[in-house]
């Protein structure tokens, strides 16, 4: 399996906190069979990216474990006014092992009104937005309609795989099982930040969807479109955007004038 998404690195952000807890992380992905890991640290108000130091962390991590594990390198980039100004002039600085695929993740209580613009304006950049673990926004989750938007226009999805083992409560376990049904997943990833609460491991949610979706679903979701992107190359699994779902209130002002009539 491949992880596209890990706080591995350590002392660059709130993952791990030492090489020695770094190290933990990688055996424990070896343990569950994830051959390679892209090390995605955030660039937000809270902590500041340095690509230089990130590729140095990655050599000193990636020394250590020789060929055992690969380490690649990337950004959990947030959508902030001061990130899409330094993205502009370095697209690349950010992207999954510096190539054309960026994790983009928004803020849990808002969603700017341009998202469309400035998700169109990243892909005019050369470069294919994935929408980091949506199922955990409960914005977006009332407003399915943005991310319908999101990806008609050519994003892609990426979802927790501790999410659909439950660990970020019901809701979120609902909404990544439905999204697997209407088959809008392109990706699973850990978001692993330590060796406890959130580790690196993919192994349990693959058998969860291995077991109801199929395994081809889950060799293209947590192996093929994660290599795929690890590379750069064009995604292998990407079905067709099926019609946008209603909201919840929609749903129900339908059903209403229904039973009037
Ligand atoms: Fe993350």
């Amino acid at each position: 399996m491949v992880d596209i998404h890990c706080h591995i690195l350590p002392a660059l952000d709130d993952g791990a906190n030492s090489l020695d807890e770094a190290l933990e992380m990688a055996e424990m992905a070896i343990e569950d069979g994830i051959t390679h890991v892209v090390a995605t640290p955030h660039a937000n108000s809270e902590y500041r990216f340095d690509s230089d130091v990130v590729q140095e962390r990655r050599n000193e991590l990636q020394a250590r474990l020789g060929d055992r594990l690969k380490l690649g390198t990337g950004c959990d980039f947030h959508l902030s006014v001061e990130n899409l100004g330094k993205i502009r002039a370095s697209p690349t600085k950010y992207s999954i092992n510096q190539k054309r695929y960026l994790l983009v993740e928004f803020a849990e209580l808002a969603i700017p009104p341009a998202a469309d613009e400035v998700l169109h304006g990243l892909q005019l950049l050369g470069l294919s937005p994935i929408i980091t673990h949506p199922e955990r926004n409960r914005l977006i989750r009332s407003q399915p309609e943005r991310l319908w938007r999101w990806l008609r226009q050519g994003c892609y999805v990426q979802v927790t795989a501790q999410s659909l083992l439950g660990k970020w409560g019901e809701s979120a376990r609902k909404q990544v099982e439905e999204w697997l049904d209407q088959k809008i997943v392109h990706f699973f990833a850990s978001d692993a930040h330590n060796a406890t609460r959130r580790p690196l491991r993919l192994g349990e949610a693959y058998a969860v969807v291995a077991g109801r979706w199929g395994e081809p679903t889950a060799q293209a979701l947590f192996r093929e479109n994660p290599l795929a992107a690890f590379e750069g190359r064009a995604l292998a699994y990407e079905p067709e955007v099926p019609p946008a779902p209603l909201r919840k209130e929609q749903s129900v002002r339908r059903r209403k004038r229904f039973f009037f009539f």
